[in-house]
């Protein structure tokens, strides 16, 4: 059977481009059932960047636990983990290291992004974070992998890898993975600027929905969401060269599950002091109770490591094999 395989950053507060580029989309696969479905906090992904407090970090990871269970993950139906608690991940990395060309991974966008100028100073883990990327995929085979635009380019990097491994060793051993980057909100835009990114990095919280943001927050930031004076057009087309508008409208179809075409077709016309009290009710509908839900949760941290441990046991059941497997492949002496 085809397997998904993602993950998300325990690195502190999950925005609506989270749940709309991601999580939404892994519940709507696992309740499809035609998939098995292996979900991931990566928590050794989340140190690359900068060092976190031990603490923030454990409780970051807890959060983002309790927001895919209260998105609508079942820890039954799929396989919920911490990347740290299943080993085989940082052993299938090692190995993926030493495939992954440095021409290759200095040419990411996200590392010359994150690095920036001061690349001299910035942690080898940084460098090889899509290598890592590769390996919590490649340790399940996965087939299909579900994220936001921004991750395009890793997933990319992911098939080269698995390529040029079994290319190396003559096997065809992993799978050369699909992207699944779809629907209406595959890049969530910035409230204030929809010409950049929405991220929890932003110094300002009005740029960016948190899951954790109660009815009046979320209302309170699409009304004050940046717009334009013109009402909303009758075709997609009609939403050229307005990035405000056009996120709005990207925002409203991905929760309401419909296409943008269809929120035109209800809309046209209107100005968007009209429009946005619509999506602000849709949104508060569908957003309200999941952080109310994340707050239940988070009371009872004892019941999210005992579920996190059960999803690693399960993993590891996975990853086990598969990592045996490569090192034979490899040449590692087994004994
Ligand atoms: P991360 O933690 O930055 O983001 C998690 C997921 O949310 C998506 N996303 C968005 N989608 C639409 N609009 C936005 N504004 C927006 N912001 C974030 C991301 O595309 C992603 O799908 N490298 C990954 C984590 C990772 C991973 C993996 C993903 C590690 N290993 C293996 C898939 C498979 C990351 O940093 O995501």
């Amino acid at each position: 059977t085809p397997r998904v395989f993602s993950g998300i950053q325990p690195s502190g507060g999950l925005t609506l481009g989270n749940y709309l580029g991601a999580m939404k989309r892994f519940v709507t696969m696992q309740n499809e059932g035609t998939h098995e479905t292996i979900y991931c906090m990566v928590d050794l992904h989340a140190i690359t960047a900068k060092r976190l407090d031990p603490n923030e970090l454990r409780n970051n990871t807890r959060e983002l636990c309790a927001g895919f269970i209260a998105a609508g993950i079942d820890p039954e139906k799929s396989v919920l983990f911490n990347q740290s608690q299943v080993a085989e991940h940082t052993q299938l990395a090692w190995i993926l290291n030493c495939v992954a060309r440095m021409g290759w991974m200095g040419r990411m966008t996200q590392w010359k992004d994150k690095a920036g100028k001061n690349a001299e100073n910035a942690s080898l883990g940084l460098f090889a974070y899509p290598a890592l990327m590769a390996a919590d995929i490649l340790i399940y085979h996965a087939t299909h992998v579900p994220v936001g635009e921004d991750q395009k380019q890793h997933l990319e990097l992911t098939r080269d890898i698995a390529a040029k491994f079994n290319h190396d060793y003559g096997v065809e051993f992993f799978p050369i993975t699909e992207p699944v980057i779809g629907g209406a909100a595959t890049r969530v835009m910035n409230l204030q600027d929809g010409t950049k990114k929405m991220s929890k990095s932003d110094p300002s919280d009005k740029t960016r929905i948190n899951l954790t943001d109660g009815a009046d927050a979320i209302a309170k930031k699409i009304r004050k969401a940046k717009t334009d004076p013109d009402p909303l057009p009758d075709t997609v087309d009609g939403l050229e060269g307005r990035p405000d508008a056009r996120n709005l409208v990207n925002i409203y179809a991905a929760l309401a599950d419909i296409t943008q075409q269809e929120v035109l077709d209800q809309h046209a016309g209107a100005l968007f002091g009209h429009f946005k009290v619509a999506l602000a009710d849709v949104a508060v509908d569908q957003l309200a109770p999941i952080s109310t839900e994340m707050a239940r949760l988070m009371n009872d941290p004892a019941e999210i490591d005992r579920i996190l441990g059960r999803g690693a046991e399960r993993a590891r059941e996975i990853a086990g094999p598969i990592l045996d497997r490569t090192y034979d492949i490899v040449g590692m002496l087994r004994s």
